[in-house]
């Protein structure tokens, strides 16, 4: 045999294992996308035109509330605080498609381990996945009492979640909803900064658009303390091993020893502003946050102070845990009232008449300092909980509300009084 046909037989050999090994590396990364449920037609060069439509149904949303059953639970971390509610309507009718980063409300009826009377409670839970035909999915974390409280009764809703709702059972469930959701309009590069319990309308997003194969460019930043807490993990970090165009930022606060960094996480420290100017490209990106009270509060403001446009900073807040006093814009002055241009508030059914404090959030928070009993949820316009009638005046609303609101009735949590106003509590 002489070298040449030797070297040839050698080359076509070495090509043949390189061969052989690309593919096996295409068939585990299919293998593994097949697992957690993303499309396996998508090949990682991401030839795919930017922004692709996210597939939807023409299925309308139901109004009111619907019954659907609990097909599965899953959790999430290694500490089981974060468990995954698998969701199918009970009619087996299609369900209509939301925009990824949009919520449901739940009502439940949990009895009050204090006198044990049920009570109706509304919560809004982020669909936690990309929208499915036939299910939806939420993630939910149960919630202490506060580390000050320890006294407190624990999160009422999350606790029922995670100690009664099992395979099986039916739940009250009304339509996605919101307006903290992906934009698609302009495809610019996208940002998502997740804090906490904050990932799963990230999560939602993330699914959304390399399911729809986008070419998007994607950063999620999550902050947490350490890999106890870590959601999802294996997911994302598929996910980061299939699309190029996914980079995945894990920021542990407070790693653990069996830890690693650049393994487990990918920073140590919180998910914050340096963080993002560390590794972003000054050039236009869409931001979306959502994460706990201390990182809203700093990282929206510190955004603008950073020259981002507000039209490209998209943020939610998830409750009374974690809702930020003061958003976006700077604490206002009190604008001193003249005698005799006091605005009176009357709740009715309690027969109480309150000058209005300029100073107040809202009218929720005057009738809480008033020790008038008003039903709330989220205190930010999403469950409908806190809707007043009204019986005269009018109100201004420091929000949009989510929540669809009775014609002749307010959300108490985002409004203020413009006049006189008489409300039916
Ligand atoms: C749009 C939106 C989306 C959301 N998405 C998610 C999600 O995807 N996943 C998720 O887990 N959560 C999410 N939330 C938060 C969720 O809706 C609930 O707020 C959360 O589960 C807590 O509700 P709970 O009924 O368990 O707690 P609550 O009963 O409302 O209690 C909240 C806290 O108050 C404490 N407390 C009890 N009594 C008192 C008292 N007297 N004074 C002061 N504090 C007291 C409790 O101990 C607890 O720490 C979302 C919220 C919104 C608005
Ligand atoms: S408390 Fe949820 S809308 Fe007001």
């Amino acid at each position: 045999m002489s070298t040449g046909t030797l070297a040839l037989i050698i080359f076509v050999v070495i090509v043949l294992q390189v061969g052989i090994f690309v593919l096996v590396g295409l068939y585990r990364q299919k293998q593994e996308l097949r697992k957690i449920g993303l499309q396996v037609d998508v090949e990682p060069n991401f030839a795919s035109p930017a922004s692709q439509p996210v597939e939807s149904t023409t299925t309308e949303a139901w109004s009111g509330f619907r019954k659907f059953i609990v097909q599965r639970r899953v959790m999430e971390d290694k500490a089981q605080s974060i468990c995954s509610f698998y969701l199918t309507p009970v009619d087996g009718e299609p369900l209509p498609a939301f925009k990824p980063g949009q919520f449901l409300t739940f009502k439940l009826q949990i009895k009050d381990p204090v006198n044990g009377e049920s009570k109706n409670i509304v919560r809004c839970y982020s669909l936690s996945d990309s929208p499915q035909p036939d299910h939806y999915r939420v993630s939910i974390k149960r919630v202490s009492a506060p580390a000050d409280h320890p006294d407190f009764q624990p999160g009422r809703s999350s606790n029922y979640f995670h100690d009664h709702v099992k395979e099986g059972m039916q739940l009250s469930v009304k339509a996605p909803s919101g307006h903290f959701y992906l934009v698609e309009e302009e495809p610019l590069p996208i940002v998502l900064v997740g804090g906490g319990i904050g990932i799963t309308p990230m999560v939602s997003i993330v699914n959304t658009l390399l399911n729809s194969g986008s070419s998007r460019e994607i950063w999620l930043f999550y902050g947490l303390r350490n890999s106890a807490d870590h959601v999802m993990k294996e997911h994302l970090q598929t996910l980061q091993r299939a699309y190029k165009n996914f980079h995945l930022h894990i920021c542990y606060s407070r790693p653990g020893e069996q830890d690693i960094e650049g393994v487990d996480y990918q920073h140590k420290g919180h998910a914050n502003i340096k963080r993002l100017q560390l590794t972003l490209q000054m050039k236009r990106h869409q931001f979306y946050v959502c994460g706990p009270r201390a990182m809203m509060e700093s990282l929206v403001p510190a955004l603008e102070e950073w020259g981002v446009a507000n039209e490209d900073v998209y943020y939610e807040a998830f409750g009374p845990a974690t809702l930020p006093k003061h958003k976006k814009s700077k604490p206002q002055p009190s604008k001193p009232v003249e005698i005799g241009q006091e605005i009176t508030v009357t709740f009715s059914k309690s027969g109480k008449s309150i000058i209005w404090n300029p100073d107040a959030e809202s009218l929720l928070e005057l009738a809480e300092d008033n020790d008038i009993g008003v039903d709330s949820g989220c205190r930010a316009g999403s469950c409908g909980s806190c809707q007043t009638a009204l019986e005269s005046g009018d109100v201004e609303y420091s929000q949009e509300p989510d929540a669809d609101v009775e014609i002749g009735h307010c959300l108490l949590c985002i409004s203020k009084p413009k006049n006189n106003l008489t409300l039916t509590v």
